[in-house]
């Protein structure tokens, strides 16, 4: 049986987009898209996957709601589709140390730096590349981890490192981080865990 995978998004989509990709590609046996889910329900990611026929759900973390009801809301959605493993790409919450215990070694991330760099809180999107840049690291990347309780502190599963160009700004690297490293290593990296998970399930 393969994998069935959920994937959390906030915004674009684009490493979803990587990810059906791949999937069309034959690249991905061990995993079935089964389905993505956004916390925003303006996410462009959704139509993205609506376009490749993947069920989509919205899960919204309402102002002053408590993390733990969210959270509850968003196990239910991923109980309900008999999920096995969960696929971070680009979303933008923290999940709590009780959610992350429910899926020991089944939530990879991806993040667009080369951890243990310009990661953890406040890290996300394009705020990372203002960080290289300010800093003036001459070389980037991108990392696909296992998420734990830590803010992306989870074991490293892949990194993929990208030069820092004179005249870059946050978009122009952020950009050159997607196209060099994230795309590419997280179908790569999605098929491993998916595949391990598989043979997991089978013992
Ligand atoms: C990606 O660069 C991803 O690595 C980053 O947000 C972007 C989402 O783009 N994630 C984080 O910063 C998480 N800490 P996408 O929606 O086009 O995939």
């Amino acid at each position: 049986m393969r994998t069935r995978i959920a994937v959390l998004v906030s915004g674009g989509g684009t490493n979803l987009q990587a990810l059906i990709d791949a999937a069309r590609r034959g690249e991905l046996p061990h995993g079935e898209l089964a389905l993505v889910v956004s916390n925003n329900k303006d996410a462009f990611a959704l139509k993205r996957a609506e376009r490749a026929g993947i069920e989509t759900a919205v899960c919204l973390r309402a102002k002053g709601e408590a993390r733990v009801d969210f959270e509850a809301r968003l196990v239910e959605i991923l109980e309900a589709r008999q999920i096995d493993m969960l696929i971070l790409a680009g979303f933008m919450a923290i999940l709590s140390a009780d959610f992350v215990a429910r899926w020991p070694d089944r939530i990879i991330n991806v993040h667009p730096s080369l951890i243990p760099s310009f990661c953890g809180e406040g890290f996300y999107g394009l705020r990372v590349h203002e960080a290289a840049l300010d800093y003036g690291v001459k070389v980037t990347g991108a990392t696909v981890h296992y998420v734990n309780e830590i803010p992306d502190g989870g074991r490293i599963i892949a990194q993929k490192a990208v030069d820092i160009l004179p005249d870059d700004t946050p978009e122009t690297l952020q950009r050159r981080v997607m196209e060099q490293a994230e795309w590419i290593l997280l179908p790569r990296a999605a098929e491993s865990v998916a595949k391990e998970l598989g043979m997991r399930n089978e013992e």
